[in-house]
């Protein structure tokens, strides 16, 4: 989603601001843009596509003389990818750039249009500078907060007031920005990656709150009042963006998973009692988005099989507007990668709101949702940049499986602990083995690519792994892919299955395994080409098997998890779609 990012100082700020948005680039868009101020002026030049078509532009100028700017990445939600409808979006002495979505957008332009205001773009964005430039007055704090009060929905901004051009403005509302606090200089981003290499000091706005930024100092308002905000120092990991000799980020994030694994399990596994204590709780409520939520569902089925403790899991999005039967024994566990997922900060809040003891699972440090949560439990996947989720989804998929060993263990269900914790310890090693397999995924890979729809199928916990196999497949290969809890095949998508179909079987779990392999053969009679991915004590001898190790119900999941991903990996690669980021989709989903 959208990004933004502001400087000023003595660097020449386009030579501070490229760079930043570039860190932005994992998140997703479609248009770029900068503006750049002085006493005199406000350039702005933007471009279609790629930032590295931004700086073609760029080259052409000379900025040396700038030192204070905005920039953006766009991922359009109001009117086409057009140069236009790009940030920054300026109106009289009003220059903005702006994450979010403005909801009353229509009924604000209408009047506006009845005072004569023309319009250039398409964007909401516009009306906000609109919006400021009609309200201006010699107390732009006053402007601003006039200006909030009539926006209806979610909006991080930054400003530059051309009377006060030795300034930058920066508005939150529901949408992320960080203040990074430097030496004579200061920056915003929409995340600390975009900033952390020029410093570690953050401010983190909450809502409704407005930063006035100068070169020297920063002050925030909360309406007209001047408050006061604690400065982090926070040493965060500064990701160097380098393959490291991989095509492309995601098979590069394939490969980490051993090691990550290892680096943030090895402590829980020395020490399980590091993990929260979940016995005073009497349900679960594992609320998500996408893969995270995917995740939650194998937790799920471990939570309820191994802890007998009832577990709902719920989409974000769903979950926020709907009634919620809480009791006070309820834990709300929020799951996400970025930890700025719009509708996941919601449902956070929503819980907090309801006096529900909330628990985050995240991967990036300091995200709202980790700062947000009473209690978090890091993924430490590090920076994920493909914007397919894969080492990210399984560090939460382990986490949830550790979570709900410890609470089998601490309810008495589970008396052998030390065994599962072995398993968990050769968890790095089963995982390496799975991968080194890639020559079969690449065969299979070759085989699939050509086809219009493929089929994910299994039940219980192997219906969990289904649907995130299914989801990496359709999201970066574009092939249209279901996941199928193998008994409902029968009672309506069956009629799909034609000759060469491609239908992945799933079947992990013993109790099941007979039942999912009649509905493999159900397809496969009916001319399907069938794949069944089983393991060692579960193998039937199919003709297309692929065979992973027996573990421990919390670990065996697992090792299916990478077998899909790279399924899903390679035939994208031979469809020649943009793996590392596809179509339409954003890493980092910060509006409804
Ligand atoms: O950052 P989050 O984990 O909250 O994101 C949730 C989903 O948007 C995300 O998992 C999405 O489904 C992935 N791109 C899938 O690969």
């Amino acid at each position: 989603m959208c990004g933004i990012v502001g400087y000023i100082g003595n660097r020449k700020a386009n030579e501070v601001l490229i760079p930043s948005l570039k860190r932005l680039e994992y998140r997703g868009y479609d248009s770029a843009g900068i503006a750049l101020a002085n006493n005199t002026t406000c350039q702005i030049i933007k471009s279609v596509g790629k930032i590295i078509n931004l700086e073609k532009k760029l080259n052409k100028k000379d900025l040396d003389s700038y030192h204070l700017g905005i920039a953006h990445t766009r991922w359009a939600t109001h009117g086409a990818v057009t140069e236009v409808n790009a940030h920054p979006q300026q109106y009289g002495k009003i220059t903005i750039v702006h994450n979010g979505i403005i909801e009353n957008v229509d009924n604000i332009k209408e009047k506006l249009q009845r005072e004569n205001i023309k319009f250039k773009s398409e964007t909401d964005t516009e009306v906000i500078a609109v919006l400021l430039n009609k309200y201006l007055e010699s107390n732009f704090i006053k402007t601003i907060n006039k200006v909030m009060n009539l926006l209806k929905g979610s909006f991080a901004l930054g400003i530059i007031n051309q009377d006060e051009a030795n300034k930058l403005y920066i508005v939150k509302k529901s949408s992320p920005v960080v203040i990074g606090v430097g030496d004579n200089e200061n920056f915003f981003a929409s995340d600390i990656s975009a900033i952390n290499y020029f410093t570690n000091k953050f401010i983190f706005l909450d809502d409704n709150e407005i930063a006035e930024i100068t070169q020297e100092k920063i002050v925030v308002y909360n309406g007209c009042n001047i408050i006061s905000k604690n400065v982090n120092t926070i040493n965060t990991d500064i990701n160097d963006y380098d393959k490291k000799g991989y095509p492309h980020f995601m098979l590069k994030e394939i490969n980490e998973q051993p090691q990550i694994l290892k680096n943030t399990l090895t402590k829980y596994l020395n020490d399980i009692k590091l993990l929260p204590d979940l016995t005073s709780y009497q349900e679960l409520h594992i609320v998500a988005c996408g893969s995270a939520m995917y995740a939650g569902m194998i937790g799920k089925q471990l939570f309820e099989q191994q802890a007998h403790i009832k577990t709902y899991v719920e989409v974000a999005s769903e979950y926020r507007y709907q009634e919620q039967l809480y009791n006070e024994k309820t834990l709300v566990i929020v799951i996400s990668q970025s930890g700025e997922t719009a509708d996941t900060i919601a449902a956070l809040r929503k819980a907090k709101k309801q006096k529900q003891d909330t628990l985050a699972i995240v991967n990036v440090k300091n995200s709202t949702i980790a700062r947000d949560a009473d209690n978090c439990l890091y993924t430490e996947a590090f920076e994920e940049i493909a914007v397919a989720t894969t080492k990210a989804y399984t560090l939460q998929v382990a986490l949830l499986s550790l979570l709900s060993l410890k609470l089998a263990y601490d309810k008495g269900y589970i008396t052998d602990l030390d065994k599962y914790l072995k398993d968990f310890r050769q968890l790095p090693n089963y995982l390496k083995k799975v991968i080194a397999q890639d020559q079969k995924y690449q065969e299979i890979a070759k085989v699939i690519y050509k086809s219009k729809d493929v089929f994910f199928i299994g039940r219980k916990i192997d219906y969990a792994i289904c649907l995130e196999g299914s989801l990496k497949l359709k999201e970066i290969s574009y092939i249209h892919s279901e996941a199928y809890q193998a008994g409902e095949l029968k009672h309506g998508t069956i009629s799909l299955i034609d000759k060469g179909t491609p239908v992945f079987a799933i079947i992990t779990d013993q109790s099941i395994a007979d039942k999912t392999m009649s509905n493999l053969i159900e397809t496969t009679s009916r001319g399907a080409n069938g794949y069944l991915i089983t393991t060692e004590s579960l193998k039937t001898g199919f003709a297309q098997e692929i065979i992973v190790k027996d573990a421990t119900n919390f670990v065996q999941p697992l090792l299916v998890i990478p077998i899909l991903q790279l399924i899903a990996y390679y035939t994208a690669c031979l469809k020649k779609c943009d793996v590392d980021k596809p179509k339409n989709l954003a890493k980092s989903v910060t509006v409804e």
